[in-house]
């Protein structure tokens, strides 16, 4: 059986009306060099992406361009292009999902998730402007924070003080599209009926990894999902909204006039409508890849504030309309620039545009960011300094310094021919083994650790220069030893410089090129078993890579202070990506109960005087809760994953006092915590104002 892989890679798709920056870089640098680390190892793998180009943003934007929203994506998918060129992102295609293939694949999982019962349309109440006439994401509602008083907050959180609401909360709410005062109107929806047991049961085991021969998501991704479904029976997951009422820029739902698919749910469609592009143009075949029973992997990279979406409403949406599911999601963090969020004033919101028209080498980045990745949820940092120091002392001072060393003998003294290496340090440096353990950090997308492997070869590879100093053999005598040895050091130096610059090729491309144009000899993985042949000539070596100056940096960052100045809208920072497109949906208030029902009900304050780790539980906290009684009372309440038990201790809560007790695994539970929480975050406390005592009621 051959063991070349057929591998289908996606990034996320950026949205088709604003630059890419740093921050979207990380994804896909990370992506690009784990794609080109598949290719290098021989496997047939495919990278492709495309630009997110529905939703109300885009259309709005476009109406104030005073173009069409066609024309608006058609520009900037030129510049995402452009820019992911300049960071030698090379997908094997670039598509858009404003296209007859993603629109098909939109149709067909829709009409097959109709055809199984999973689609449902209910009327729903959202906010709406009465003047543009159009019903309203919260992102463009704005008005006073109820919290802070800071004027002009978006409808969903205050930038000011960080609170998250509802627009109902804002004082004096108005539209950013026409200034009225938002209502509330009801319209007709579609959902997917994620809350559908067969959707709840699927999940729970493809999220747990119990349907694939490896779990498909990361241990903390897999954690989160687990509280988004919650336990067994407990059917958390609500249905999906998945229809915008026109004017909407997108594809129309077929037999809803007015009604357009919403759109996250074309978005990874997207995924298969540029796949699809692609294989129509290259003679592949796309069932190999998609198809119900492929054999195929396919592997989605992703910043983990999309998780519910490539997690949750995706496998899901793939699994009822029966087409094969992805093998792995792999989310990253974010990205912070010298500690903090990226910011337009600080002039570290840095476009990709305006990185490479200060003359920065992308390669740099490349690699700093290399430096950093380890296949974890976690942020990383770009500290400017260290970015300056971690590329010139690695690149320039540890990698290039071995070639720019030792290159000049070969090509003065022996003709551009390399001798015969040192079989000692061939021996010492081990290239076999390292070139597996570095394949393997490849693979499970730790570069940081690939990196640190590859940089302590470089290391000692250039203790091995040191300690034989070329420069000081080429003064001696000329005698046939003297000059043997010369090359010897000269061609062993070479040949490890070759290895290095193969293990990094994947990080530095285009440097790697430029080695295989300075060395005469194509960099191949399985290569690295083998030296370099006596007599292979060389041609003269060329400085490879320059070192980064921090006046560079300084102008970068001043150059997007006056460029961001300029742009009229604000960009949602990165966690808030998929908030932009967020139409707040009231949940429909529970049926009326009569006060008398209200007050079975017996609400107390509780002080919470112990809270506790309970050892097992994923999910629980061990609370102890003095409400004035002789003895304290014990709550186990499903609240781990947002506190940390030593910010709960001393704190006055809320608790149900009446509730019959309930014996748990881990004890007998009497009572509950109140605490809130829906699909935008929680489980959050609820702690009352000054002055509640322990055991008042709350009526
Ligand atoms: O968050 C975003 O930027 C979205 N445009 C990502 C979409 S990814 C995929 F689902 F298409
Ligand atoms: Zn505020």
């Amino acid at each position: 059986m051959s063991d070349k892989r057929k591998i289908l890679v996606t990034s996320a798709l950026p949205y088709a009306n604003g630059p890419i920056h740093l921050g979207h870089l990380v994804e896909y640098i990370q992506t690009d060099i784990w794609v080109r680390f598949q290719k290098m190892r021989g496997h047939d793998c495919h990278y492709v992406c495309a630009d997110d180009t529905h939703g109300t943003p885009i259309m709005l934007r476009a109406e104030k361009e005073g173009i069409t929203p066609e024309a608006l994506i058609a520009r900037v998918h030129g510049e995402h292009y452009r820019d992911f060129q300049g960071f030698h992102v090379a997908f094997d295609n670039y598509y858009t999902t404003h296209s007859d293939e993603t629109r098909y694949f939109a149709e067909t999982i829709y009409q097959r998730l109709k055809d199984r019962g999973l689609i449902e349309s209910r009327a729903i109440e959202q906010y709406y402007d009465p003047v543009k006439e159009m019903f309203l994401p919260d992102r463009f509602i704005k008005g006073e924070c109820p919290k802070c008083h800071a004027k002009d907050q978006y409808g969903d959180s205050c930038e000011a003080c960080g609170t998250t609401y509802t627009p109902t909360d804002l004082i004096n709410p108005y539209s950013v599209v026409s200034g009225a005062a938002p209502v509330r109107r009801e319209s007709v929806h579609y959902f997917f009926k994620l809350s559908d047991p067969v959707c709840q049961k699927y999940l729970r085991e493809w999220t747990t990894g119990q349907l694939n021969e490896t779990p498909p998501l990361q241990p903390e991704a897999a954690n989160k999902m687990q509280e988004w479904l919650g336990l067994e029976g407990e059917n958390k997951l609500s249905d999906w909204d998945i229809s915008r009422d026109a004017p909407y820029f997108g594809f129309e739902i077929p037999d809803a006039p007015g009604k357009y698919f919403y759109v996250w749910l074309d978005a990874p469609i997207g995924y298969m409508g540029s796949f699809k592009n692609f294989t129509d143009r290259s003679g592949k075949d796309f069932d190999e890849y998609w198809s119900k029973d492929s054999q195929a992997e396919l592997y989605h990279f992703i910043g983990k504030d999309i998780l519910y979406f490539h997690a949750l409403f995706w496998p899901a949406m793939l699994e009822h309309s029966d087409f094969r599911t992805p093998t792995k999601v792999f989310a990253h963090g974010f990205l912070t620039v010298n500690g903090e969020k990226m910011s337009k004033s600080r002039g570290t919101f840095i476009t990709a545009e305006s990185y490479l028209k200060q003359g920065l080498n992308p390669e740099w980045l490349r690699y700093y960011y290399a430096c950093k990745l380890n296949g974890t949820m976690e942020d990383i940092d770009l500290s400017l300094e260290d970015f300056v120091a971690r590329v010139n002392s690695d690149l320039v001072g540890k990698f290039v310094n071995i070639a720019s060393r030792c290159a000049g003998f070969i090509s003065k003294r022996f003709d551009g021919k390399l001798g015969s290496p040192d079989p000692l340090a061939s021996e010492e440096f081990d290239s076999a083994s390292a070139s597996r353990e570095i394949a393997q950090y490849y693979e499970t997308r730790d570069y940081a650790k690939a990196v640190r492997k590859i940089m302590e070869i470089a290391d000692k590879a250039n203790v091995y220069v040191n300690n034989n100093k070329p420069w000081e053999l080429a003064k001696l005598e000329d005698t046939q030893e003297n000059q043997e040895k010369l090359h010897q050091v000269c061609t062993t130096a070479l040949g490890l410089f070759r290895d290095l610059a193969l293990y990094l090729k994947p990080i530095l491309p285009k440097l790697g090129i430029q080695v295989e144009q300075f060395l005469n000899i194509p960099l191949v993985w399985d290569d690295v078993y083998k030296t370099l042949p006596e007599g292979h000539q060389i041609n003269t070596y060329q400085h490879l890579m320059t070192r980064i100056e921090s006046k560079q940096i300084e102008a970068l960052v001043e150059a997007n202070k006056t460029n961001m100045q300029a742009t009229v809208e604000p960009e949602p920072h990165s966690e808030q990506r998929h908030a932009e497109h967020q139409q707040h949906t009231i949940q429909p208030i529970a049926e009326t109960i009569g006060i008398d029902e209200f007050a079975k009900i017996d609400l107390r304050i509780a002080r919470i005087v112990k809270a506790e780790h309970v050892e097992k539980a994923d999910k629980l906290l061990k609370l102890t809760l003095d409400i004035g009684e002789l003895e304290p009372r014990t709550v186990f309440a499903g609240i781990k994953s947002a506190y940390d038990p030593s910010q709960l201790e001393g704190k006055l809560t809320v608790m149900v006092a009446n509730l019959e007790p309930r014996k748990m695994k881990f004890g007998l539970s009497e009572g509950m915590v109140l605490a809130a929480s829906d699909e935008r975050g929680g489980p959050c406390v609820l702690f009352p104002d000054e002055g509640a005592k322990p055991g008042m009621r709350v009526k």
